[in-house]
């Protein structure tokens, strides 16, 4: 008969496999693991833009409309190899001089099956990075005060709320509040 020093823990899970890559072409598949997020994130509350899913051809044209916009740059997280989430860096455009300092991080999202296991948080640290590389000193970005979540995310990442607009966005034909947050980019320390 076992006894009780035979008997094993079960083995814990692998962890999960985190990535966060520029995107400037998709597989099929790779388009409809991203397209497939971006529903699930929509019917689960939205937070980027979209209130309503709407609907896969609209949503394929979308992503791939992104990565034509040349002042749009499209980054994307994976686990365990699948996309699950997005974010895009966008640049001022050409005749804005006053402003070629700064840069907007938008439409950010995890898939709601894919959340938890800090991508969100790698997601936000790339997209600065790449900003960064680019020469950007300010990075800015707006939330409903309904995202929780990107709120405590945002605000442990060292993002100012600089302002409140008080008709941010309607949804369910309620107006809502918008926080507006900016972020100082420090340059990368060089190696000695
Ligand atoms: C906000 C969002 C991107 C977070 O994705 P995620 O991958 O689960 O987040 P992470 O695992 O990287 O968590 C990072 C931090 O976010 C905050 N956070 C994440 N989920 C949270 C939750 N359910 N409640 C409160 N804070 C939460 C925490 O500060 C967390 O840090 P911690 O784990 O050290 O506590 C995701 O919930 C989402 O897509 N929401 C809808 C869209 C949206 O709000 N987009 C942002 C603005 S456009």
């Amino acid at each position: 008969m076992a006894d009780a020093s035979d008997l094993q823990a079960p083995a814990k899970p692998p962890p999960a496999e985190r990535l966060v890559e520029r995107a400037d072409n998709f597989t099929e598949e790779e388009l409809n693991a991203l397209c497939e997020a971006a529903h699930s994130a929509i019917i689960e509350g939205g937070g980027f833009g979209w209130i309503n899913p709407p609907g896969r051809l609209a949503l394929e044209s979308y992503f791939r409309g992104v990565l034509l916009v040349p002042e749009r740059e499209l980054f994307i997280a994976r686990l365990n190899g699948t996309i699950v989430g997005s974010a895009q860096l966008v640049r001022p455009p050409r005749n804005n001089e006053a402003q070629a300092f700064a840069a907007h991080l938008m439409h950010s999202f995890i898939a709601p099956y894919a959340r938890g296991h800090g991508l969100a948080r790698l997601l936000t640290q790339r997209v600065e990075e790449g900003a960064r590389a680019l020469g950007y000193q300010v990075l800015n970005l707006d939330v409903r005060e309904t995202q929780e979540a990107a709120i405590r995310l945002y605000d442990s990442l060292g993002y100012v709320r600089w302002g409140t607009h008080p008709h941010y966005a309607r949804v369910g034909g309620e107006t809502i509040r918008g926080f507006h947050y900016y972020k100082l980019l420090q340059p990368r320390a060089r190696k000695a």
